[in-house]
């Protein structure tokens, strides 16, 4: 089915006993969008994003997620709507013993039935795919290496290679760079950049870094308290505009390194 809209969420709330975590929360992500989720920790992006893969269910208001109404949605409906939606985080929950190939192939397990010993297990259609989707990622030839001797980025990137293996319409990623240096961080969003523009692939992504949701994404949909206070072309935004939802963050890390000053607006490169 075609859906003009990936997302649309209209006057979501979420408690969680007496703390409201979402307000009256709407948004609507037309297909192929990149958008950035920026707003202080205990903002509500988490949260959001969970509602989006049927994790939380609303306590008010409607989730429509893929022309799926996510609230309502039970059983093999969920399990499908979920196949469709690719979830990666800041810790990458690769397994580390196994190499990227069977890592990556570990995607595909949800519309195959059965364990799936080692490569060898899996369809040779699929190991081509997901060799293709390393290949996507640029690490095509790290397929055999273990998992747990790649750097951070690079573990980051096999992440969403898996998830690339679901064939999935929408890809949510909850801080996927948090944990990396800016550098690495950098090769992470370009990929996701890449799955937006190659396969028309819808990505939510919350976000810590001010030059990371101005630089990459389309579109920057800011939280406070659980409420939408922000929702912009990133185009149309500067550093400034930002710096009120980085507050906490930028205020912590200068204090760690107090000869650390922010990114300046001029550095960031719109695309
Ligand atoms: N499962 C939960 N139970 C109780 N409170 C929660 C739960 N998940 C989140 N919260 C609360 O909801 C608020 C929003 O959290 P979260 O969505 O994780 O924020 P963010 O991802 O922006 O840091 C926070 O106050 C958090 O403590
Ligand atoms: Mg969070």
């Amino acid at each position: 089915m075609s859906v003009a809209h990936a997302v649309r969420v209209q006057g979501l709330t979420k408690h969680f006993g007496d703390h409201a975590a979402l307000q009256d929360f709407s948004l609507e992500v037309p297909v192929g969008q990149l958008v950035a989720l920026v707003g202080e920790s205990g903002s509500g992006k988490s949260t959001l994003l969970r509602h989006l893969n049927g994790l939380h269910r609303p306590t008010a208001g409607a989730v429509e997620v893929l022309g799926t109404d996510v609230g309502s949605a039970k059983g093999a409906a969920l399990r499908s709507l979920r196949r469709r939606i690719g979830f990666v985080f800041q810790q990458f929950h690769l397994v580390g013993r196994s190499t990227c190939l069977e890592n990556v192939l570990s995607g595909s397990l949800g519309r195959l039935k059965g364990p799936r010993p080692g490569v060898i297990g899996y369809p040779i259609a699929e190991r081509r795919d997901a060799l293709a989707q390393l290949e996507r990622v640029g690490l095509a030839d790290r397929a055999f290496q273990r998992a747990d001797t790649l750097s951070g980025g690079q573990q980051q990137r096999v992440a969403i290679a898996r998830a690339l293996m679901q064939r999935p319409n929408l890809m949510l990623a909850d801080e996927p760079v948090a944990s990396l240096d800016p550098e690495t961080s950098k090769q992470v969003m370009d990929v996701l950049l890449r799955c937006c523009l190659e396969l028309n692939l819808t990505v939510l992504c919350s976000l810590h870094q001010v030059e990371m949701a101005l630089g990459w994404c389309q579109r920057v949909v800011g939280l406070r308290d659980g409420r939408l206070v922000l929702d912009a072309a990133a185009s149309d935004l500067r550093e400034s505009d930002l710096r009120d939802f980085y507050s906490d963050t930028e205020t912590r890390k200068r204090k760690a390194d107090p000869t650390r000053t922010p990114v300046p607006a001029a550095a960031i490169t719109a695309r």
